[in-house]
């Protein structure tokens, strides 16, 4: 399938999709927010995809909503367009395949939204991150006042979104909003070393962990954890149990059969 504003390739188990509007700095529009549903649509039903890499084109990942666009906008058409994308980020972060941002460049607004939506955050040197939304007399709108001090804590949180501060890669890291920073020419390969690791394990497992943890979040700990006890049966009565135990116990690697 052909996107306007996405570029979406399969590899090797893994579904690389790349925000492809490099002029406008990968600035999320209608069409991009339309496009990414498309896209994870395709990843959730496709039983080769294990794994989504989701970059950008360019020297940004994205660069936030589209302000162009959005600033023609009547409150009733603002309202409709921030819920639809918040809608799609919700709908990303639920995918049961693990999604790797690989952050390339400027991650602001939307865009880091759009990154705290994905499981894992890999950001090259030359990556920015931000949430400059007040600066246009706005808020956050695709989730980032509700992922953002989940990730980092309330007062960093606060700060970020209040000062619309931009931060380095290193800085992101340091805040626990990346999970690790590395050179533009080792972004590609790492998220890929990455996302390699987690197939090697049993997909069951993988989706159900984080479907526990997602959720798990969003509950207090007693409930949390009965989530959990409950869902532990899922890869527990599964055919790569049995057979991840075997391996185990025989000194040899599982051979899992996302069964
Ligand atoms: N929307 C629309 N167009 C954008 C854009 C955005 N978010 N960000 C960049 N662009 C466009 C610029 O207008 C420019 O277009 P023209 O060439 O036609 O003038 C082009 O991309 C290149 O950008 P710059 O010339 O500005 O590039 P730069 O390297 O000088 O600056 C930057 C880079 C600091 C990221 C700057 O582009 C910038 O500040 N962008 C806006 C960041 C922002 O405020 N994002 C938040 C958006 S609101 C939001 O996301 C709400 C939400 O929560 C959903």
């Amino acid at each position: 399938m052909m996107f306007e504003t996405l570029k979406y390739e399969i590899k090797d188990g893994i579904a690389y999709i790349t925000v492809n509007r490099p002029k406008a700095l990968n600035a999320i529009s209608t069409a991009v927010l339309k496009d990414l549903k498309a896209a994870f649509d395709m990843v959730k039903d496709d039983d080769q995809v294990r794994v989504v890499i989701l970059t950008g084109e360019g020297k940004a990942f994205v660069a936030g909503a589209d302000i162009a666009q959005m600033s023609a906008l009547t409150g009733v058409e603002g309202h409709d367009m921030i819920k639809y994308g918040a809608d799609v980020m919700n709908y990303i972060e639920s995918i049961d395949k693990p999604v790797i941002a690989a952050v390339n460049g400027f991650a602001l607004g939307g865009g880091c939204e759009l990154a705290m939506a994905c499981d894992f955050r890999i950001a090259s040197e030359k990556a920015q991150f931000g949430q400059p939304e007040v600066n246009l007399g706005i808020i956050p709108g695709f989730g980032g006042t509700q992922r953002l001090p989940r990730l980092v804590g309330q007062g960093m949180g606060k700060y970020l979104i209040m000062t619309g501060e931009y931060i380095k890669a290193d800085e992101a890291l340091r805040l626990g909003l990346v999970e690790k920073v590395v050179s533009p020419e080792e972004l590609i390969p790492t998220c890929e070393k990455l996302a390699k690791t987690i197939m090697s394990k049993a997909p069951i497992a993988i989706s159900t962990a984080k479907r526990v943890i997602n959720k798990g979040l969003m509950l207090d700990v007693p409930a949390g954890v009965a989530l959990e006890s409950e869902a532990f049966t899922v890869p527990f009565c599964s055919e790569d149990r049995i057979e991840g135990m075997k391996a185990f116990l025989e000194k040899r690697e599982a051979q899992f059969k996302n069964r």
